[in-house]
């Protein structure tokens, strides 16, 4: 049977491009394939959280997984930091990747644009950790977003290189996975990119209905159009991108038939975008706060999660060991 992998960092709460680019699709695959699904708290650390911060992200993003429907008795559900085999693997990984491959990575340069006073050698080498993430269990598919293509080439480079230097063939090579073919990429509010923890621009599954209301009130729209099928820029074509995401094809079309004919208030488009969103997230919002009081259900699905990725990542890193060399006395 094939095996997903996929994760997210538990630097803040999930939000609907998280939940749209990886979540959905790992909630619907769970049934069919060899499940993991994990917080990645090793790769929250390049921006420095405090130590109640670190322990207090991790645990709400698992309240949230698992009230958006991730089920620990299907999936291998479980937290980075608990199999210490991962950074092992990352530490092999690490004798076969590049500074200079790493450095031309778009993820990295940007951070070094955005963040120029912490550019940390754990940001350079967050690739090599994600390779590992994914190599660990020798995984073949990765739901995620369009923001990861590239981390996901990087892996399958070091997957590929591995064999080539040991003459084997022991890694599978990882492919991004989407349901609908193409990898998507929720835009944010803000009239331009994609929606991100970094960016500030997102609408998080736990947001109230009326912080859902205020933000979407806010996104950034133009002027209108003015010509009968005028091309949409970006921030309308964005709000059009949340409101097939979120609303019926009727009211998809009933707003494109407007714009088209210049007859579009972009109010009343986001009104109802924002009460969309509001009947989408309640459920799960209402479930996160029920769990996030269970400890006694928090702490055995994070353990159970432990025990079976670490059955599977140490199989794998004995593997790794004996194909480098490396021999019992
Ligand atoms: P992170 O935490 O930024 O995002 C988690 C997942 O959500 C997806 N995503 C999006 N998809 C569509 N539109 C958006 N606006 C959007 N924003 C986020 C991401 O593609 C991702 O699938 N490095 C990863 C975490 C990670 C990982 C891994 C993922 C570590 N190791 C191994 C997969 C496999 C990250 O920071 O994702």
């Amino acid at each position: 049977m094939e095996t997903v992998l996929s994760g997210i960092r538990s630097t803040g709460n999930l939000h609907l491009g998280n939940y749209f680019g990886a979540v959905k699709n790992f909630v619907k695959m769970q049934h069919e394939y060899n499940c993991y699904f994990f917080i990645a708290d090793f790769h929250s650390l390049t921006t420095h959280p405090t130590p109640e911060n670190l322990h207090n992200n991790v645990k709400q993003v698992m309240a949230e997984y698992l009230a958006a429907g991730l089920d620990p008795e299907i999936s291998t559900l479980y937290i980075q930091s608990d199999v210490p085999e991962i950074p092992q693997l990352y530490l092999l990984l690490n004798m076969n990747a590049y500074v200079g491959e790493l450095e031309r990575t778009t993820t990295f340069k940007e951070k070094i644009r955005k963040q120029p006073d912490n550019v940390n050698a754990g940001l350079l080498t967050y690739p090599v950790l994600m390779a590992a993430d994914i190599l660990i269990h020798n995984s073949n598919k990765v739901p995620v977003g369009k923001d990861q293509e590239q981390n996901l080439e990087m892996a399958r480079k070091f997957a590929r290189r591995f064999n080539t230097v040991y003459n084997v063939e022991y890694f599978n090579m990882p492919e991004p996975f989407n349901f609908g073919k193409e990898l998507v990429k929720v835009p944010g509010l803000d009239g331009t990119g994609k929606m991100g923890k970094s960016e500030g621009n997102g609408i998080f599954l736990i947001d109230e209905p009326s912080v859902i209301r205020k933000k979407v009130m806010r996104a950034v729209t133009d002027a209108g159009p003015t010509q009968d099928n005028q091309k949409m820029e970006e921030p309308i074509k964005n709000l059009f991108s949340l409101l097939k995401l979120m609303s019926t094809p009727d009211t998809v079309e009933h707003f494109l038939n407007k714009y088209n004919n210049c007859s579009i208030r972009y109010g009343d488009l986001k009104k109802q975008l924002a009460e969309d969103i509001i009947l989408f997230t309640t459920p799960i919002r209402e479930k996160v706060k029920e769990i996030s009081k269970d400890e006694t259900y928090l702490a055995k699905a994070v353990h159970t999660g432990a025990e079976k990725a670490r059955a599977s990542a140490s199989k794998t890193l004995r593997d790794v060991r004996e194909i480098i060399g490396f021999k019992a006395f």
